[in-house]
This record gives C-alpha cells, sequence and structure tokens, in this order.
C-alpha cells in the first residue's frame, strides 16, 4: 500500500487495533497486514507465549506498537478484561477471528462443549463488537470485521453448531453495516473458505503433509482481502473458486438437496464419527 493510502487507512481505521483469535493462523496474518499499514496492536488469545512471538516479529518488522493479552474468550469476565486491557487506548479496528468448534455427530458431543462454541463465536464478537462499536460510533470514524464462513449458508451435519454460529456472524455483521453506516464505522462479514491454517490442517484426517486435502486460501490472501474489502459493501468471500462455490450451491440445489450435499462432503472429509484429532476451530468444507 502506497505511504498516502496507508496513512487514509490509518486516519479511517487507526491508531491501534484488535485482533481476537491472534496467536497464529488467520488471527496472525490479519495482524501482519494491519501492522504493515502502521496501525498498532491489540493481540488477543490464551497462548501467552504464541502471542509474545508474533507481536515480536511485528514489531520487529513493522516498527509498531504491539500489547500482548493471554485470556480466553468464553469466560463470563470477558467484557471487564477487554476493557482493562484496552482502555487507555483508541481502538479503530476491530478483527474477530477466534473460533471454537467440535467437529462431530451433534448429539454425540457434549453439551458443554456447544455452549462454550457459543461463547467463544457468539457471545464475544457480539460484545466486543458492541463495547468498542459504541466508541467507534461515539469518535465518527472505525472499522469491525467478523469472521464467518462459508459454512454459514446453510445447515451442515457434524457442524451444525458451528455453522450456526458462523450464520449468525454474517448476519450480526450485515446488520451493522447498514445501521453504523451513518455514524462512519464499516462492518464487514468475512466469509472465508478453507483457509491453510494450523487449524485446518490439524483438523484433517489425513497428515498435512499428505497431498490429499491440499488445496484453500492462505490465511495471507483472505487476510488482506477482507482489509481490502472493509468500506466496500457488508460482506466478502475471498477466493473466485469459492465465490462460484458458493453461488452454484445456492442456484442449483433445492436447500434440501443443498444440505444433504453438504452432510455428504462432510463426512466424506471427517468420516461419520468426526474427525479423530480434535481442534479448537472448524473446518469448512472446500465445497462451500
Ligand atoms: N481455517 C479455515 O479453513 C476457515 C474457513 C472458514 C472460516 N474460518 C474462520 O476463520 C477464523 C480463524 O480460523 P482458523 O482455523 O484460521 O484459526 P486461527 O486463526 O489459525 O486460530 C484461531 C485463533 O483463535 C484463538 N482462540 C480460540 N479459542 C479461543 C478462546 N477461547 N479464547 C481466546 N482465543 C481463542 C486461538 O488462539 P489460542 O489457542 O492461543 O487461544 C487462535 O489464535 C475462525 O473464525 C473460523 O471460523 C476458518
Amino acid at each position: 500500500m502506497a505511504g498516502a493510502q496507508s496513512q487514509q487507512w490509518r486516519d479511517r481505521y487507526g491508531p491501534w487495533a484488535v485482533v481476537a483469535g491472534a496467536s497464529e493462523g488467520l488471527g496472525a496474518a490479519f495482524a501482519a497486514s494491519i501492522a504493515a499499514r502502521g496501525v498498532h496492536l491489540v493481540l488477543l488469545a490464551r497462548r501467552e507465549d504464541r502471542l509474545t512471538k508474533v507481536a515480536d516479529e511485528l514489531r520487529a518488522a513493522h516498527g509498531v506498537e504491539v500489547r500482548v493479552v493471554a485470556m480466553d474468550l468464553a469466560h463470563d469476565d470477558l467484557l471487564t478484561n477487554i476493557a482493562t486491557a484496552t482502555d487507555d487506548l483508541e481502538i479503530g479496528l476491530l478483527v474477530y477471528n477466534a473460533a471454537l468448534s467440535a467437529i462431530g455427530p451433534f448429539l454425540a458431543t457434549p453439551l458443554a462443549t456447544h455452549v462454550t462454541e457459543i461463547a467463544v463465536n457468539v457471545r464475544a464478537p457480539l460484545t466486543l463488537a458492541y463495547h468498542f462499536g459504541q466508541r467507534m460510533a461515539t469518535r465518527g470514524r472505525g472499522g469491525i470485521i467478523l469472521m464467518s464462513s462459508l459454512s454459514a449458508t446453510m445447515g451442515s451435519a457434524l457442524i451444525a453448531n458451528y455453522a450456526a454460529t458462523k450464520a449468525y456472524n454474517m448476519v450480526l455483521a450485515e446488520g451493522l453495516w447498514e445501521e453504523l453506516r451513518s455514524r462512519q464505522v464499516d462492518v464487514l462479514a468475512c466469509r472465508a473458505g478453507v483457509v491453510r491454517t494450523p487449524n485446518y490442517l490439524n483438523s484433517r484426517q489425513e497428515d498435512s503433509s499428505s497431498s490429499e486435502g491440499r488445496g484453500g486460501m492462505l490465511p495471507s490472501q483472505v487476510a488482506e482481502a477482507a482489509l481490502k474489502a472493509l468500506g466496500h459493501g457488508p460482506g466478502i468471500i475471498p477466493g473466485l473458486g469459492n465465490r462460484i462455490s458458493a453461488a452454484l450451491l445456492g442456484r442449483l440445489f433445492p436447500r434440501p438437496g443443498a444440505v444433504r450435499l453438504m452432510g455428504s462432503v462432510m463426512r466424506g472429509m471427517y468420516g461419520s464419527t468426526g474427525p479423530k484429532r480434535q481442534n479448537t476451530v472448524m473446518k469448512p468444507p472446500s465445497l462451500v
């Protein structure tokens, strides 16, 4: 990004950004792209050692200030912790990237896991969007990106609750995009297809070194696409192939057929009982 453009971006979304779920993968890629635009960062996640590593790299590469906040976004005291960690800063951008999913049959997954999924994927983005959105609206500038997924489009076996939480993020972002426009706050839902993050690779039953299952976008590509799309509409599907898949699935199949197809794709990827290796983040099928 050229100097003048970078300055414009900082004026609109700086001087500080919060990235929730920034210790690796897509969240770390968002942090790198934001730092490259000269915006200071608050990085949130549970693993402090990983956050510190990301922060050290960004300070060295881009000369920005980085604050590390190790916290569990599923906890009830989320709002107090966020406020304590950031109240002295002017936050112009929020990226909510963290997510939890247990991939597997709905009824075989403990109810407590589903409830935690709601806390991380729904309550926390709602809380952060509300908290920082109020301050942005008062200042009359800012941006909010909520990570959704192509799986938000419809129900899907093995990830029923996860997909529903991603639908929540998509619909919340669309509503806020319209509502906060007049306050000069840009809101965007990023509906990613497969992203080659450590979480995604670990979720596959194949080894990440195997050629099977290759594909998907790089985290840096998705982060850049979302940051560029902010301020240009309520949502983005990064990647032409993903946009085509989403359009075709929505148009070619009646909804029950599409939902059944999604279920087949998920069982093809993970087996009928879910992945052997459990992960913290859900991986949507490559078809949608
Ligand atoms: N990867 C894909 O293929 C894909 C596709 C579509 C959409 N998405 C969406 O993209 C986003 C990123 O997914 P990803 O797989 O790429 O993951 P990621 O960005 O590689 O990592 C997820 C981040 O969330 C943090 N996190 C998870 N649970 C947390 C909690 N309770 N409290 C605080 N931090 C927490 C993790 O850090 P700690 O473990 O250190 O807490 C990590 O930094 C998610 O919203 C996901 O739904 C991903």
